[in-house]
């Protein structure tokens, strides 16, 4: 029977699918970088675990070899750091971020697409963030733009190979990521309601899949906006 793989399926929103999709009969396969915290999470359940880090390309490959066809993956593994300092930009942290969130989901796409057969479904983990700029989103909506370029090119090179590529860009979700925030996060939504919108959206193929409706629907009467008056909005929130 072929499986629906999730990376980053430890916490958050890849914890809620992994349930959800175990509750609807799939054969899941929760992967996390601690062994730990997986066994915590699923063991006695149905779900098997696979325990790798995606930003170590070797690890990822090797765990790729213990799995066998896949109707589905999910590339949702990824973390947020902020830029709060401007003027003495971290480019460290830059690096982090891109590193997990962009190159790890690479060296996924290596060790696990050829898994996936006709008729499958690759998903990545964008944001609705990177419809506008946003103070200190630097390393992460940037890492989340190459997401969002990464996902359109995949789906004209798929096409062909009858693999459908989502492209999921949740609102504010409350998960361990955003827990860290200080600042107001409107139309925050559970984990619960996120898997719900993604499990709609992968079980139709959909190419976007964003949500809140309502909320995209803000950020997108915003980028009508001229750019000087958003980079003006955003300054006062964040003064
Ligand atoms: N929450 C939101 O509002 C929101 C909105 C838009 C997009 N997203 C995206 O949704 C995805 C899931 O986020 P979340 O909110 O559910 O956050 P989360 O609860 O922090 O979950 C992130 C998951 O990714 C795993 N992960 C992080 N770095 C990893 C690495 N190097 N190797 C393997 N696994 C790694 C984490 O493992 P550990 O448990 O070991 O840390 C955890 O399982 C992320 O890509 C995030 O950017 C979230």
């Amino acid at each position: 029977m072929s499986s629906i793989l999730i990376t980053g399926a430890s916490s958050g929103i890849g914890l809620q699918l992994a349930f959800d999709y175990a509750r609807e009969g799939h054969q899941v396969i929760a992967c996390g970088r601690s062994q730990e915290k997986l066994d915590a999470n699923f063991a006695g359940t149905s779900i098997q675990t696979l325990c790798f880090d995606t930003t170590n390309k070797q690890s990822v490959l090797s765990a790729a070899c213990d799995v066998g066809d896949l109707k589905t993956l999910i590339l949702n593994a990824g973390s947020c750091e902020y830029i709060d300092d401007v003027m003495n930009f971290d480019s460290d942290l830059f690096s982090r971020v891109v590193q997990t969130n962009l190159i790890g989901t690479a060296y996924c796409l290596e060790g696990f697409l050829n898994k996936l057969s006709a008729g499958g479904t690759l998903a990545f983990m964008s944001s609705s963030a990177t419809m506008l700029p946003f103070a200190r989103a630097e390393a992460y909506g940037a890492s989340k733009a190459g997401i969002d370029y990464l996902a359109e090119c995949m789906a004209v090179d798929l096409y062909r190979h009858k693999i459908a590529v989502c492209n999921i860009k949740p609102c504010f979700v409350d998960t361990p990521l955003t827990k860290k925030n200080t600042f107001a996060m409107p139309g925050s939504i559970n984990t619960q309601q996120a898997s719900q919108y993604i499990r709609k959206g992968l079980a139709k193929q959909k190419p976007i899949i964003s949500f809140t409706p309502w909320f995209i629907f803000g950020l997108k009467m915003l980028q009508w906006l001229p750019r000087r008056w958003i980079q003006i909005i955003q300054t006062k929130e964040n003064a």
